[in-house]
C-alpha cells in the first residue's frame, strides 16, 4: 500500500524497520522504509488453529509462531526486495499479551538484531495500536499529538490520551471484560463460531436492537470506565428463557442487535465522557482515533462518530487490517522511536502486562531548553 505519499519520490530506504508482532494469534511481518510507506506486510491469522477450542490456545499460538515467523520474514524481505543488512532496526511487540508468543517474537527479533548488528527496539503492542493513525497518508494532513484513542479488541479496551511519543493518560478502561471479549462470549451464547464479533453483527442485521431491553451497565456515570460482564448475563437470562435448544432464528437475530445497541449505546456514553475530560485539557484537539478489531463494527462506528461530532470532533479509524493486530503498526512504532532517540533494547525481557502510562526508560531525555 502506497498512502498519500508522492509517486515522484522513493521511498527512504536508508531508516527501512522490520516489524514483528506475535502477542496474540497472529504472527505479522512487515518491513515499512524509513518515511512509512509500506514495502511489505504478511500476517497469518490463527484462527484456524484455535477456533476448534473456542478461543486462544497459548501453547498453541506460540508454537506457531515459532513455525511461522522465519518464512514470514523471509516473504517480507524479498518482497520489500530489502537484505537484511539494509533493515536499520527491528521492532518486536515485547508486551502486553502471552507471554509464549512474546518470548518467540522478541526472541527471534533480538536474534536478527545480533545478526544484522542493528537496534532492537521493543515494542508496547498498545503503544503500537494508539500511535498507527499517524502513519503518513491516513489522516488528512498527517495526525500530529495530541489525540483521544478508543481501543476496542478482544484484550483491550480503554481510552488514551495520546499526549506524545511515550506520553500517554489512560483515562478509563474496562472493569471487567474487554468490548471484543463481551461480543465473542455473547457470540458463543447464541451458538455462533469463534471469533464472534463479525458473526454477531452479521446476524444483528436482521435483528430488531429494541425487543430485548438488555442493561446498559455504567450509562451515566461519572467517569470513563467500563463494563460488560453483566450484559453478557443477561443475554445469558433471555436467551435461558427460551426451551432448551430452542432458540428460533429471529429470536436469536433480535438477542444479537440488542446486544449491539447496548454495547453501542454503552461505548458512546462512555466517549462522551471521555471526550469531555480529554478537551477540557487539550483545548485545540480535534480527533478520536478508534483502534482494534472492534473497530470493524458498522454499528459502533456510527454511533461514535455522532458523539465525536457533537464535541466538534472527527473519528479516525485506520483500514481494519490496520486495526486489528498486525506488524505495520509495530515497524511504525519502531520508527517513531528511532527518530526519537530509542536506543537497542536487547536486555529488554518481554513483559505479559506492559501497561501504557508505565514510565518509559528507552527514549532519550528531553533537551533542556536553554
Ligand atoms: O484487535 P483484534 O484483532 O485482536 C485482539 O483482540 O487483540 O480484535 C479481535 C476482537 C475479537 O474479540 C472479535 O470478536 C472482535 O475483535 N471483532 C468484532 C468485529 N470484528 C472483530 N467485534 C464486533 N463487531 C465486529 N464486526
Ligand atoms: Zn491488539
Amino acid at each position: 500500500m502506497q498512502i498519500g505519499h508522492p509517486e515522484t519520490t522513493g521511498p527512504d530506504l536508508s531508516g527501512a524497520v522490520l516489524g514483528i508482532e506475535s502477542s496474540c494469534d497472529e504472527t505479522a511481518v512487515a518491513v515499512l522504509a524509513g518515511d512509512g510507506r509500506i514495502l511489505a506486510e504478511t500476517v497469518l491469522s490463527q484462527i484456524g488453529e484455535h477456533a476448534p477450542f473456542g478461543g486462544v490456545v497459548p501453547e498453541v499460538a506460540a508454537r506457531a509462531h515459532l513455525a511461522h515467523l522465519a518464512p514470514l520474514t523471509e516473504a517480507a524481505l524479498a518482497k520489500a526486495g530489502l537484505g537484511g543488512g539494509e533493515i536499520a532496526a527491528i521492532a518486536a511487540t515485547s508486551g502486553p499479551g502471552l507471554i509464549g508468543g512474546l518470548i518467540v517474537g522478541a526472541n527471534f527479533g533480538k536474534g536478527l538484531a545480533l545478526a544484522w548488528d542493528k537496534p532492537f527496539l521493543p515494542i508496547n503492542h498498545l503503544e503500537a495500536h494508539a500511535l498507527t493513525a499517524r502513519l503518513p497518508g491516513l489522516a488528512e494532513g498527517g495526525l500530529a499529538f495530541p489525540y483521544l484513542l478508543l481501543l476496542v479488541s478482544g484484550g483491550h479496551c480503554q481510552f488514551v490520551a495520546v499526549e506524545a511519543l511515550g506520553r500517554y493518560r489512560v483515562l478509563g478502561r474496562t472493569l471487567d471484560d474487554a468490548v471484543g471479549e463481551a461480543f465473542d462470549k455473547a457470540a458463543k451464547l447464541l451458538g455462533l463460531p469463534w471469533p464472534g464479533g463479525p458473526a454477531l453483527e452479521c446476524l444483528a442485521t436482521e435483528g430488531d436492537p429494541a425487543r430485548f431491553a438488555l442493561p446498559r451497565p455504567l450509562l451515566g456515570r461519572p467517569g470513563c470506565d467500563f463494563s460488560f460482564s453483566g450484559l453478557k448475563t443477561a443475554l445469558a437470562q433471555s436467551i435461558a428463557g427460551f426451551p432448551s435448544g430452542a432458540l428460533p432464528r429471529a429470536a436469536a437475530a433480535d438477542l444479537a442487535a440488542s446486544f449491539q445497541r447496548a454495547v453501542a449505546d454503552v461505548l458512546a456514553d462512555r466517549t462522551d465522557h471521555a471526550l469531555a475530560a480529554f478537551a477540557a485539557r487539550h483545548p485545540g484537539a480535534t480527533t478520536l482515533v478508534l483502534a482494534g478489531g472492534v473497530a470493524a463494527n458498522q454499528a459502533i462506528r456510527a454511533a461514535l462518530a455522532l458523539v465525536a461530532a457533537r464535541h466538534g470532533f472527527h473519528l479516525i479509524a485506520p483500514p481494519l487490517r490496520l486495526c486489528t493486530d498486525n506488524a505495520v503498526m509495530v515497524a511504525w512504532a519502531g520508527i517513531e522511536r528511532l527518530k526519537c532517540g530509542a536506543v537497542s533494547g536487547l536486555d529488554h525481557a518481554p513483559r505479559p502486562r506492559w501497561p501504557l502510562d508505565a514510565p518509559d526508560m528507552a527514549l532519550a531525555p528531553a533537551p533542556v531548553a536553554a
